[in-house]
C-alpha cells in the first residue's frame, strides 16, 4: 500500500491492530478464505445493504434485486459486497417503526464506515427504511445510490381492485361500521396485498421514494416501478452501474443533496399528494447535513404547488398506474419550471439533462398538467396557534372539504390506552361536530411519535354513517390514510406543549384557509393548566436504546432524529423559493 493515497477497496478502514500492513494481510487472508482472487480484490467495492428480513414482505424481493446490483457493479468493473442492517416493516415493528428508523440510520452509517466500500448501494423500501438509509448514507459521506424495493401489486375483491393500504383502513372502517361481515372482511384480507413490495397507493414508502429521486439520489424513473417487474430489476442492475461511476467522480451524497435537491424534493412532495410522513423525513435528512426546513416557507411552497398527481389517497389510482403513466419523470417535466435544473443526481448529470432525455410526454391521465390539478394547492398544509407554537400539519388533499373549516367542542383522550378503552364506549359523550383530541402519542409520549393519529370514528357514529371528523394529535398519520387530521403538533403534550391542556369540552377551532389552530381558552388558563399538569412523562427510562431515545431524540419540527445525529451547524434553510 502507498501511503501517499488515500486507500480505497478492500484496503480502506484498515482494522486496529497498530500495524496497518499485518492488518491488509490478514484481511486478504479472510477474504481470500471466501474464494476471491486478488483480481477481484483489486477493484473498486461496492457495499450492498441487504434489508431482506422474513419479518419484512415489502423487501421479499430483495434477494432478486441484489442479483441484478451485483450484475450492474461488475459489468461497471466492481466489485459488489452485500451485506445486512436492520430491516424495519411497518406492521411488525413494536412500538413503532420510527421508533427505530434512528437506529436503522446509525446502523447504516457506521456499518458503511467500519467496512470497506468506495460507494454503496442502499435497498430499502418499507417507510422508514428510505429516510434512515438517507439519514446514514448522507452522515457517512461515501458515494451513495438509493434502489427501492417498488410497490407491490394491486388485488381483485368482488370485481373491485384493492392495495394496502388505504383500502385497508376502508374495508376496516366499513366493518366497525356493520357494513361488511367478518367472512368478507377475512376475504379482502387476502387480496389487499396481492405480491411482495410496498404499499400500493402514495404512502410513506412510494412517497418517499417519489423523494429520493426528486432528491436525484435514485436512478431517474426508479421511484415506481413495481417490485416484481423487469423493470425494477433493470433499474437494480442500473443502480449498480452508477455506484461504480460514482467513484471516480467522487459524488458524494452532499454534492446531491444540496438545498436546491432539498426544494426539489419538497416541491415534489407537495405535487404528488405526498405523504405527513414525508416532511419530518425530509426534515431529519436535511439536517444531517445542517441544512433546515422552514416550515412556513414550505407553507408558502405548497399554496404555489398543485396536486398533480391522482393517486389514492388523494385521489384514485395506484402506483402501478403511475409506474405506467410515466413515474415521476412525467411529474418532474409538469413541475419543470418550479424545479431547479441545475441539481446533480447520481448519473452525474443534473436533474435538468435528465429531463431532456426522459423524451416527450404522452396521453395519460394519472399525472395531471398544472392547468387542471387534482388539489390546486400543495397537498400539506402548515398550521400554527397557540396550540402549536411550533407547528401542526394536515393533508389537506385528503380531508374533508367540509371540515377543513370547522369549531367544535374537543373530546380529549390522555393517551393511546386511553383511546381504545373508551372510543367505542356507547356512553361516550360525543357528536359528529366534535374534535377528537388525543395526547401523548409525540416522539416522547408513545414514544417514537406512532401513526395513531388516525384515531378511528367512534363506532356509534360510524354506524350512524360518519366517515370523518376534525381529529387532532402530536402523533403521525400513515401515508395511506385518509381524514380531516391534523398532526405533528409541536411541541408535543408529553413535554409541556399546550396540548397538554386541553380538556373535554373546549373550544377548539380549526381553519385550513388561516393556516391556523385554536384552543379558544385564554393563554393564562393555558398556562396555570400546564402548570398544574407538569410533564406527563411517567418514569424515567433506565437502560438501553429507549434511554438514549427519550434522552437525544428531538421535536418534528426537526425530524424527530437524534440530536446528537444532526450536523454540528446550520448552514442554509430550505425552501428559498415559493
Ligand atoms: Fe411497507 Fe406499507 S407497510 S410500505
Amino acid at each position: 500500500m502507498d501511503d501517499s493515497t488515500p486507500a480505497g477497496g478492500f484496503d480502506k478502514g484498515l482494522t486496529s491492530y497498530g500495524d496497518a500492513g499485518f492488518a491488509a494481510f490478514l484481511r486478504k487472508a479472510f477474504i481470500k478464505g471466501a474464494g476471491y482472487s486478488d483480481d477481484a480484490l483489486s477493484r473498486p467495492v461496492i457495499g450492498i445493504v441487504n434489508t431482506g428480513s422474513g419479518y419484512n414482505p415489502c423487501h421479499g424481493n430483495s434477494a432478486t434485486l441484489i442479483e441484478a446490483v451485483k450484475r450492474g457493479i461488475m459489468l461497471a468493473g466492481g466489485l459488489p459486497v452485500d451485506f445486512p442492517t436492520i430491516s424495519i416493516h411497518e406492521s411488525f415493528a413494536h412500538p413503532t417503526s420510527m421508533y427505530l428508523r434512528n437506529l436503522m440510520s446509525m446502523d447504516t452509517e457506521e456499518m458503511i464506515r467500519a467496512q470497506p466500500m468506495d460507494a454503496v448501494v442502499l435497498i430499502g423500501g418499507c417507510d422508514k427504511t428510505v429516510p434512515a438509509q438517507l439519514m446514514g448514507a448522507a452522515s457517512a459521506g461515501i458515494p451513495a445510490v438509493q434502489l427501492v424495493t417498488g410497490p407491490m401489486l394491486t388485488g381483485s375483491h368482488r370485481g373491485q381492485r384493492v392495495g394496502a393500504c388505504t383500502d385497508c383502513r376502508r374495508f376496516w372502517g366499513n366493518f366497525r361500521a356493520g357494513e361488511i361481515d367478518e367472512p368478507e372482511l377475512n376475504r379482502v384480507n387476502d387480496q389487499l396485498v396481492a405480491s411482495v413490495g410496498t404499499c400500493s397507493v402514495m404512502g410513506t414508502a412510494s412517497t418517499m421514494a417519489c423523494v429520493a429521486e426528486a432528491l436525484g439520489m435514485m436512478v431517474p424513473g426508479g421511484a415506481s416501478a413495481p417490485a416484481v417487474t423487469a423493470d425494477r430489476l433493470r433499474l437494480a442492475e442500473k443502480s449498480g452501474a452508477v455506484a461504480v461511476a460514482m467513484i471516480a467522480q467522487k459524488l458524494t451524497p452532499e454534492k446531491i443533496m444540496t438545498p436546491h435537491a432539498l426544494e426539489n424534493a419538497l416541491r415534489v412532495l407537495l405535487a404528488i399528494g405526498g405523504s405527513t410522513n414525508g416532511l419530518i423525513h425530509l426534515t431529519a435528512i436535511a439536517g444531517r447535513l445542517g441544512i433546515a426546513i422552514d416550515l412556513a416557507a414550505f407553507d408558502r411552497m405548497g399554496r404555489a404547488t398543485p396536486v398533480l398527481v391522482d393517486l389514492k389517497p388523494s385521489g384514485a389510482h395506484y402506483m402501478e398506474d403511475f409506474h405506467r403513466a410515466g413515474g415521476l419523470p412525467a411529474v418532474l417535466r409538469e413541475l419543470r419550471p418550479l424545479l431547479h435544473l441545475d441539481a446533480l443526481t447520481v448519473t452525474g448529470r443534473t436533474l435538468g439533462e435528465e429531463l431532456d432525455a426522459t423524451g416527450p410526454a404522452f396521453a395519460q391521465d394519472i399525472v395531471r398538467g398544472r392547468d387542471r390539478p387534482i388539489y390546486a394547492e400543495g397537498g400539506v398544509a402548515v398550521l400554527r396557534g397557540n396550540l402549536a407554537p411550533g407547528g401542526a400539519i394536515i393533508k389537506q388533499s385528503a380531508a374533508s372539504a367540509t371540515l377543513l373549516e370547522h369549531e367544535g367542542r374537543a373530546v380529549v383522550f390522555e393517551n393511546a390506552g386511553d383511546l381504545a378503552r373508551r372510543i367505542d364506549d356507547p356512553a361516550l359523550d360525543v357528536t359528529a361536530g366534535d374534535v377528537l383530541v388525543l395526547k401523548c402519542i409525540g416522539p416522547v409520549g408513545a414514544p417514537g411519535m406512532p401513526e395513531a393519529g388516525y384515531i378511528p370514528i367512534p363506532k356509534k357514529l360510524g354506524r350512524q354513517g360518519v366517515k370523518d371528523m376534525v381529529r387532532l394529535s402530536d402523533g403521525r398519520i400513515s401515508g395511506t390514510a385518509m381524514g380531516t387530521i391534523v398532526v405533528h403538533i409541536t411541541p408535543e403534550s408529553a413535554i409541556g406543549g399546550p396540548l397538554a391542556a386541553v380538556r373535554t369540552g373546549d373550544r377548539i377551532r380549526l381553519s385550513v384557509a388561516n393556516r391556523s389552530l385554536s384552543l379558544l381558552v385564554s393563554d393564562a388558563e393555558i398556562a396555570a393548566r400546564l402548570a398544574a399538569a407538569g410533564s406527563t412523562r411517567a418514569n424515567p427510562v433506565e437502560r438501553g436504546y429507549r434511554k438514549l431515545f427519550l434522552s437525544s431524540v428531538t421535536q418534528a419540527d426537526q425530524g424527530c432524529d437524534f440530536d446528537f445525529l444532526r450536523a454540528v451547524a446550520t448552514t442554509a434553510s430550505v425552501p428559498q423559493s415559493p
